[in-house]
Order: structure tokens, then C-alpha cells, then sequence
């Protein structure tokens, strides 16, 4: 991050199996601003493994997870997650994300559930079900978030608090979703 000059680095665990994310020398700024958000960041997270990344407002996290998702495109360097492309990870419901603000969902009629629900039906023909391990998540995220109690109620119309509770829910359900394919 810029703030700093300093790359930030991963635990450098041994190649040959595909990390959870793997940053290359990334480099990011935004088109027509001269000054870069990120330079030269590499880091490796294996699954399983937890990274904190702390920095003043601005310093570029966000932009390092929008380019872990796929949301951004680095200006040089290389992102694989779980050995795919950040887009493909991402397409395939490799990747789970709470977002720092929440969108669009608030204005569609789901219910909390609903909105959990979402990326079980990543890849699904149109009109097809879950399987029983999506179901089975779903649930689990539901109960270990506290959401279950206020799952059938319309996503507009928790409090905020709730909310957050339900985006951790749904990031929770996108990984083993994926892995049940
Ligand atoms: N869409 C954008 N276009 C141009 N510049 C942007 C855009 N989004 C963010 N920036 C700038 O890029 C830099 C990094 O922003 P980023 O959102 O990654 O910071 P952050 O570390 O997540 O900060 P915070 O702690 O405030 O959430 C900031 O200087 C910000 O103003
Ligand atoms: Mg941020």
C-alpha cells in the first residue's frame, strides 16, 4: 500500500498446491489518477487461513479485495484464487464477501433467507433446487449468524445490525456451495 512502500507478504507456505488467493506483484491505480493505490503487493493465503489487512482510511484495502474478487483488474501483476481467475472464482462461488456497504439487495422483495440463499443458485438451470449440502449450509450460516429468528423477514426491513449478520451468513454459504458441485 502506498501508505506504507512496504508489500505486504504472506506466510510464504510451500508451492505446488492452489493457495485461496495468491497475489503476484500487483499493482492497481484508478485510470486517470497518477498516483497508485497498490504497489507490488504479494501475499499467499492458504485455505483455511485468516489475514487481517489494516491501514488509514484510504490506504487501498478495499481495493485489494475488489481485485481479489474480480471487481477491479490489477494495472500489472497476477491474482489467482483457489487457482482460477478472480472472475471465475467468483462466477463458480469460490469466494464469499461481506460488503464494507451494502447495495442493492435492500430493494428487492427478498426475505433474509432469500438473500443467504443467493449463491446456492449460482450455476443452477433456471426452476432447478439446491442439493441437500447447499440446503445444509444454508441452514448452518442461518444458525451460527443468529439470523434464523428473522429469516422469513424482508431484507429492507431488518435493523442494521441484522443485516451485517446476514451478509457474514450469505459470504458463509458461498464457499461450500462451490465445493458441492
Ligand atoms: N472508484 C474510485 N475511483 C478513484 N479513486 C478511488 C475509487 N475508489 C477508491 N479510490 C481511492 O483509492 C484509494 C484507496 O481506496 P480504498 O477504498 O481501497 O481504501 P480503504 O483502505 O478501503 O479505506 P477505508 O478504510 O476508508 O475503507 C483512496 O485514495 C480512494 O480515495
Ligand atoms: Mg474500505
Amino acid at each position: 500500500m502506498t501508505e506504507s512502500h512496504e508489500p505486504i507478504r504472506g506466510a510464504g507456505a510451500a508451492r505446488g498446491t492452489a493457495a485461496a488467493i495468491e497475489f503476484d506483484r500487483v499493482g492497481f491505480a484508478f485510470e486517470g489518477s497518477g498516483r497508485p493505490v497498490l504497489e507490488d503487493i504479494s501475499l499467499r493465503v492458504e485455505p483455511g487461513e485468516r489475514l487481517g489487512i489494516l491501514g488509514p482510511n484510504g490506504a487501498g484495502k478495499t481495493t485489494l479485495v475488489r481485485i481479489a474478487l474480480g471487481l477491479l483488474s490489477p494495472t500489472s501483476g497476477g491474482v489467482r484464487v483457489f487457482g482460477r481467475s478472480p472472475s471465475q472464482a467468483r462466477a463458480e462461488g469460490w469466494v464469499g464477501y461481506v460488503p464494507q456497504r451494502t447495495g442493492a439487495e435492500l430493494a428487492f422483495p427478498l426475505s433474509v433467507r432469500q438473500v443467504v440463499e443467493m449463491p446456492t443458485l449460482v450455476g443452477l438451470r433456471p426452476w432447478a433446487r439446491p442439493g441437500p449440502e447447499a440446503r445444509e449450509a444454508v441452514e448452518y450460516a442461518l444458525g451460527v449468524t443468529g439470523c434464523g429468528e428473522f429469516g422469513d423477514r424482508p431484507i429492507g426491513r431488518v435493523s442494521g445490525g441484522q443485516l451485517q449478520r446476514a451478509m457474514i451468513a450469505r459470504a458463509g454459504v458461498a464457499a461450500p456451495a462451490a465445493a458441492a458441485r
